[in-house]
């Protein structure tokens, strides 16, 4: 049988993750566990185990559940700003993890080192082209870009802006993976035209069957438009707050709340500037737990993407993937 012209274009990013097709599961706090990881991966794409806030001793549960699970390839995200990121590491190190990514931040000294000496592959986001390149001289395997259409922490710049800031610069050289605003397969066949070496959803998966996500969560994503998935606002300039994508609810009045007590608490000297900081990120995955798991659609944070809009009714994972993969070969065939 002859390749597809998509799986041609993934070719350096199946190699590079060992998967039937370069489709990566982004790692969603909550969302992103035994579940569906293994069922993404077990469907021939990449799924990634979202650490979040999780302790070592969870996560190495986590792990070893996935393992249970599924025979494929799976990754770890670790967020850079955890206090306990040389534990996480270790724990990726014991379970042989193969491939781990590191977000949230510029990888901490000695961090990409550490994971590169048990073997595994270090991908990293980069939210300008000299970082993207300074983090790939300095070790890194693979770069992600992830636009501002995304769910979750989001950066300034839009996917298809840093697509064609990145990918004709990096493309040649390197693994690029384009997150942030893709839903249907005809924006993988444009992506991989440009050079990327494969993609990375989240928004389309969260509510896939296979999702432990609760279903009054998946029903919020059913009803939203594109427009529902609001960037949040910063509202003191002197506490900076990473902008988080999500469905408008009275959680996201809550976090502008939130924000204010939090400037107060700076204000009268009762917290310093890493600790108001880390009391948002508290905010966050608190926000994120009630939602997903609890079912809180009210009061909880539904993060979500832009591709919010083209995700309407609840699909098995491998559904999913064989739909995004005809999408961008029917694409390719219509070129
Ligand atoms: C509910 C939700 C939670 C997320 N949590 C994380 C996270 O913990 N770590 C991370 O690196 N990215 C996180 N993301 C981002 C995803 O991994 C992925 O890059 C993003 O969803 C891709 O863009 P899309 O939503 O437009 O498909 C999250 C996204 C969503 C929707």
């Amino acid at each position: 049988m002859t390749k597809s012209k998509t799986h041609a274009l993934m070719q350096r990013g199946i190699e590079f993750l060992g998967s039937e097709h370069a489709i990566l599961c982004g790692a969603m706090s909550w969302v992103s566990e035994r579940n569906l990881v293994a069922a993404i991966s077990n469907a021939g794409g990449f799924g990634v185990i979202a650490c979040g806030a999780m302790t070592a001793e969870l996560l190495d549960a986590e792990i070893a559940a996935t393992k249970a699970l599924t025979s494929k390839p799976f990754g770890v995200n670790l967020i850079t700003m955890h206090p306990d990121l040389t534990d996480l590491i270790a724990v990726c190190a014991r379970h042989q993890v193969g491939h781990v990514v590191l977000a949230g931040g510029i990888p901490p000294k000695g961090s990409v080192e550490a994971i590169k000496q048990f073997g595994a592959k270090v991908l990293v986001f980069a939210p300008t082209l000299a970082l993207a390149k300074r983090l790939l001289r300095s070790g890194a395997d693979a770069l992600v870009i992830e636009g501002s259409e995304a769910g979750g922490h989001i950066g300034p710049v839009a996917t298809s802006v840093l697509a064609q800031e990145f990918l004709p610069e990096l493309a040649e050289d390197h693994v690029v993976f384009v997150a942030g605003g893709i839903g249907r397969g005809d924006m993988i066949a444009a992506y991989l035209e440009m050079g990327a070496s494969g993609v990375q959803l989240g928004t389309r998966f969260a509510c896939a069957t296979e999702s432990i996500a609760h279903p009054a969560f998946k029903q919020a994503f059913f009803r939203a438009n594109a427009r529902d998935a609001e960037a949040s606002v910063q509202v003191d300039p002197r506490l900076p707050v990473i902008p988080v994508r999500a469905l408008k609810n009275k959680g996201t009045e809550l976090f502008t709340q939130r924000q204010r007590e939090v400037a107060q608490l700076l204000d009268e000297g009762k917290v310093g500037m890493d600790e108001a900081q880390l009391e948002i990120e508290k905010f966050w995955a608190g926000a994120l737990r009630r939602a997903v798991i609890e079912g809180d659609v009210e009061n909880g944070s539904l993060m979500a993407g832009q591709s919010v809009g083209m995700v309407t009714s609840e699909q098995p994972v491998a559904e999913i993937i064989a739909e995004l993969l005809a999408q961008s070969e029917a694409a390719f065939a219509a070129r």
